[in-house]
């Protein structure tokens, strides 16, 4: 049986930490151009995503003075919305065509009957598919990337958009990594929430080795929720502020180094604000 970790979030052991885990900011957008979601090559060399741009951009972090290089840029899209390693070093991409006002995507743009594709994520054991969310149906597709079919795997009120009048976005599954901590058995049975955010919004998030899961908080932070031996979750913010912006604005993922022992315990985020921020994660924390 597989878990798909998506977006639900924790239990209520809110432990207001301090930002103790060191952080770099390894770039600025001059522009502020809003960055989305990062895969790390073997290299650790970044791709990078915008919902702004259809241009994949590559990222050397540990270079002198990093830049954000073009790799790709889609035709007949202007957004970037997802991307997933399905073979080693082989990328899924979402090229979307969005519209800004609707916050829908042209029908077909992307994958048939989407409406919003936010997030794509790999399937264990599986490498000809990746999984799609859609904000909008509240529903995740599975993709066969070798043969192109497509259907819904699961599609659950958990993952549809808050009722209209509520808190904004109205959008609901938010990337496969995106807005609560949840999880949900592949194979079928419903969505699991396992934790909230409190204060903030969540967006994507990442695993350490330990099974630690950080997950972006807007406006400012990072949470990190640890397992502890009874099942339940205890949250902290460790790094940065989720009521303010200090040294994250606005994250939207983070993904973890992965050439050598030191960059495996980094941890590189993005925010809407342009930055890529690295976080040493080895140390441990006041
Ligand atoms: C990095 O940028 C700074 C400031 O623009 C410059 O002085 C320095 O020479 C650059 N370093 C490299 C390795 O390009
Ligand atoms: C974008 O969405 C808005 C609001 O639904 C609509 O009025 C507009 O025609 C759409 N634009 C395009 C290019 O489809
Ligand atoms: C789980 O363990 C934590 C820490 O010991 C404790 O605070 C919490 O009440 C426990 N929760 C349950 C449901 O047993």
């Amino acid at each position: 049986m597989m878990w798909l970790v998506t977006f639900l979030v924790l239990l209520e052991f809110a432990r207001c930490g301090i930002a103790t885990f060191p952080t770099q900011l390894v770039f600025q957008s001059p522009t502020g151009q809003a960055l989305e979601n990062i895969a790390v090559r073997p290299s650790s060399k970044l791709l990078i995503t915008s919902t702004v741009s259809p241009t994949l951009y590559t990222l050397d972090p540990i270079a002198a003075n990093a830049t954000l290089d073009e790799v790709y840029t889609f035709p007949n899209a202007n957004a970037l919305t997802g991307i997933a390693e399905y073979r080693r070093d082989v990328y899924a991409i979402a090229a979307s065509e969005l519209n800004d006002t609707s916050i829908m995507i042209a029908p077909g743009s992307v994958i048939p009957q989407s409406k919003l594709t936010n997030g794509l994520s790999t399937v264990p054991g599986h490498p000809d598919l990746v999984l799609a969310a859609d904000s909008i149906l509240g529903a995740a597709f599975e993709v066969n990337v070798r043969t192109g079919a497509v259907r819904v795997l699961i599609q659950d009120a958990a993952m549809a958009p808050g009722p209209p009048g509520g808190p904004p976005p109205p959008i609901g599954i938010n990337g496969l990594h995106l807005g609560t901590f949840s999880r949900v058995l592949l194979d079928g049975g419903a969505v699991e929430v396992l934790g909230v955010p409190r204060p903030g919004v969540y967006d994507d998030f990442a695993f350490d080795s330990e099974g630690r899961a950080w997950v972006a908080t807007n406006p400012g932070a990072l949470t990190l929720f640890t397992r502890l031996e009874n099942g339940t979750f205890e949250q902290e913010i460790a790094v940065g502020d989720a009521t303010g912006t200090t040294v994250l604005n606005g994250p939207s993922t983070a993904a973890f180094g992965r050439d050598g022992a030191r960059e495996t315990k980094i941890l590189y985020v993005t925010t809407r604000t342009g930055q890529i921020v690295a976080v040493d994660t080895s140390g441990g924390h006041a």
